[in-house]
């Protein structure tokens, strides 16, 4: 097969943690007989410093053209960059907020596995970490508080600052299908998480997943509320299967749930639309403060290498073959500085790169 993938590295470690990916779909590429095309384009801060745009249209156009994106970070220290000095449309976020949104990428797919090997490095109890977990958090993307309409004005002489939270029906069913679609090739349940006990746009949200609920009888599904949600993840993970919730709530429980995995660095995503295009990213942050030091946990973007190689080109044994590998390097006691414990080998990044493209 021939791939076409844009490679946006972005900001922070993105380019470190891309560069390990790459050298991974490459030794895919040799063992399996494809062949890759990689597009660099630019976003986030280094756009902004290129073009003084976080995102330019001629960008959004030549990912469109693409098979998939493989995408790093964005994005500086919000309290000392001058990229956070600029009006908020021109910042870093804005660029990868646009490209979800040109690009229609309405869900986000981010799984939070707990590896046998990494449950010293989780942070709860033993007995729950014991038990393991093994969920995908399915988080709307194009919708919600982070896409309506914001101000800040004076009012009446007060500075008043006004988000709006709206969901349509219509973005509501098209996620909640993808969530139980993906229940039903996994251990088939679905927890919807809203704040119905508040929040008009929640109501609605209940009210359209048990209609989408109606034609999947085989998944067993329950609604709860986010605050409650938040608790259950750190007191009973191993009850998640499906996660699936709204734009905010599924940021704020996804880097929540990817700690209790021991590390944000191991956390992938998949941002997926109506076909088959997506663009695969590290749930992580660009991490400008270890940036550049060749420490940063490239499995991550790896792992999201793999389901890029799964969902956009159905090439399954290809994506496991990257699951088995870094499987195998975390068994075999390599471990980069986030998720280092006692008795195992400390790597650097492209120490790990190189570790996991060899075992492919
Ligand atoms: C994420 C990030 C982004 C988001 C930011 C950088 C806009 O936190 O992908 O989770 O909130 O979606
Ligand atoms: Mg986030």
């Amino acid at each position: 097969m021939n791939m076409n993938i844009a490679v946006i590295k972005g900001d922070g470690i993105g380019p470190e943690v891309v560069s390990e990916a790459m050298k991974v779909l490459d030794a895919v590429a040799a063992k399996y007989g494809h062949t890759i095309a990689y597009e660099q384009l630019l976003m986030g801060g280094c756009s902004i410093d290129a073009y003084g745009d976080p995102l330019t249209d001629e960008t959004v156009a030549k990912a469109k053209k693409a098979d998939a994106v493989l995408l790093g970070s964005i994005g500086g220290n919000t309290s000392t960059s001058p990229w956070y000095k600029l009006p908020p449309k021109k910042r870093p976020e804005a660029g990868l907020l646009k490209i979800r949104k040109e690009l229609g990428l309405f869900a986000n797919l981010r799984p939070a596995l707990l590896y046998d090997q990494l449950k010293d490095a989780c942070p709860l109890k033993k007995e729950i970490a014991d038990k393991g977990f093994d969920m995908v958090i399915m988080r709307e993307l194009t919708g919600g508080l982070y896409f309506g309409e914001r101000k800040t004005e004076e009012v009446d002489g007060v500075m008043t600052a006004v988000d709006t939270l709206t969901y349509t029906e219509t973005e509501i069913r098209r996620i909640a299908i993808k969530a139980f679609d993906i229940a039903m090739k996994r251990r088939k349940k679905v927890t919807s998480v809203d704040k119905a006990n508040v929040l008009d746009s929640s109501r609605l949200w209940r009210k359209v997943v048990e209609e989408v609920a109606a034609d999947y009888p085989e998944v067993s599904y329950e609604h709860m509320l986010v605050d409650n949600a938040a608790m259950q993840l750190v007191k009973d993970p191993a009850q998640f299967d499906v996660v699936l919730t709204e734009n905010m709530f599924g940021d704020i429980l996804s880097d929540e749930a990817s700690m209790i995995t021991g590390s944000i660095g191991m956390l992938s995503s998949a941002s997926l639309n109506e076909t088959k295009f997506g663009l695969y990213e590290p749930s992580g942050g660009s991490a400008p403060d270890i940036a550049g030091q060749n420490i940063a946990n490239p499995i991550a973007t790896i792992l999201s290498a793999a389901m890029m190689l799964r969902y956009t080109f159905d090439l399954d044994a290809e994506a496991d073959a990257i699951e088995a590998a870094v499987r195998k390097v975390l068994v075999e006691g390599y471990r980069t500085g986030d998720i280092m414990s006692e008795g195992c080998t400390k790597v650097l990044c492209d120490e790990m790169g190189n570790l996991i493209a060899e075992r492919v």
